[in-house]
């Protein structure tokens, strides 16, 4: 059945209105029919969008700097997608993913290299790696109206999804009260990925998390003029922000708040050791010795690794807009990553 039809039939299941964060979730990650279920030809040239690991290996051989601080501590990456990241990151490596199509894809490019983990472990010790993946947790629309704090969901109008808003819950109402915005206003809140690294620092016995991602602090995410959101879809590397238009047929994502991640963590009895934009931590992370190491004299060779130095560091690309947090449990020395440039003070 076609996500589509697989949607409409739990609206009408549930009395004709779903939760925008349950269609969200239906549409990327029910088995069998979500965007996610489908494997791998979302990423790269020919698909819907190129993350850092997918346009080469530099990303990776900088990020293998910082983990060098910790050589002894196993990896676990959340979500590894194609597995371009955990090809080039060679160490003890484990991967939890939730779709059983990419599962299945990153076994064969990996082999038993790598481990594929069911379940999150209930305690670990070591690095977590989550690239891209906080986007994709399914997020709450919220809206600031004058007669008070609204959920936007989903319903069926003439065989089409259409808005419907309703009163927000408890849950909702206690989040929206903390952030400060005009009225009319509307947003997402991401009670899912709170919950997600609250629990995954609830696990962490020893070891940092890194969240890299599109997003803000929260001062940014909820500026007055940002009132519309960030919800974004993607479809063959073109960006809109109809969530109806092609459900289980494209990705859906929403910018990431960091400064909500960031106190999920402190709950639970993590620290913050580090916030910068991406550009900033590759640099500090050594990216123009990596790339030093490449033939200059070999203009084949060496263009394409400055194309994605500058796909990665460029403000227009993803240098500013994508940031990188790290928190941890145990962690004393200062992470490399963070020596210049850090913004936790902003979270
Ligand atoms: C946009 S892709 C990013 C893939 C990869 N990290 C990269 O940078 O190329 C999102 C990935 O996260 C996975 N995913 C989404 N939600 C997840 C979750 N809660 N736990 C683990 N994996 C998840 C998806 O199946 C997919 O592999």
């Amino acid at each position: 059945m076609p996500a589509r039809e697989h949607i409409a039939r739990e609206i009408r299941d549930r009395g004709g209105w779903i939760s925008f964060a349950r269609y969200m979730e239906l549409a990327l990650h029910a088995p069998g029919t979500g965007y996610y279920a489908g494997g791998a030809r979302q990423f790269g040239a020919e698909g819907d969008f190129v993350t850092a690991p997918e346009l080469g290996t530099l990303f990776g051989r900088t990020l293998a700097r910082q983990l060098a601080q910790f050589p002894d501590l196993p990896i676990l990456e959340l979500g590894a997608g194609s597995g371009a990241l955990a090809e080039t990151l060679e160490r003890d490596y484990s991967i939890l993913e939730t779709s059983a199509a990419l599962r299945a894809r990153q076994s064969q490019r990996l082999g038993r290299r790598v481990k594929h983990l069911d379940r999150l472990p209930e305690r670990w010790r070591g690095i977590i790696l989550a690239n891209e993946v906080a986007d994709a947790i399914p997020v709450h629309l919220v809206a600031w109206r004058a007669e008070g704090v609204m959920e936007r969901g989903v319903t069926v109008q003439d065989g089409k999804f259409a808005w419907q808003e309703k009163p927000a819950s408890e849950d909702l109402r206690e989040e929206a009260s903390r952030i400060q915005v005009p009225s009319p206003y509307e947003s997402e809140i991401g009670l899912a990925a709170r919950a997600w690294m609250r629990t995954l620092c609830e696990r962490l016995e020893h070891g940092v998390i890194f969240v890299i991602d599109y997003g803000f602090p929260r001062g940014e995410y909820y500026h007055p003029q940002r009132s519309t959101g960030t919800l974004m879809c993607h479809h063959r590397h073109r960006a809109h922000a109809d969530p109806f238009a092609r459900p289980g047929d494209e990705d859906i994502t929403a910018h990431v708040d960091f400064s909500a991640l960031a106190a999920a963590a402190r709950d639970a009895g993590a620290d913050v050791l580090g916030f910068a934009t991406q550009a900033q931590f590759l640099v500090n992370c050594g990216i123009t010795e990596v790339l030093a190491e490449a033939n200059v004299e070999n203009a084949l060779v060496y263009a394409p690794i400055a194309a994605q130095a500058q796909k990665l560091l460029s403000p227009a690309e993803m240098g500013e807009l994508f940031k990188v947090l790290a928190v941890g449990k145990g962690i004393t020395a200062p992470l490399l990553g963070f020596a210049r440039g850090d913004r936790s003070h902003a979270l």
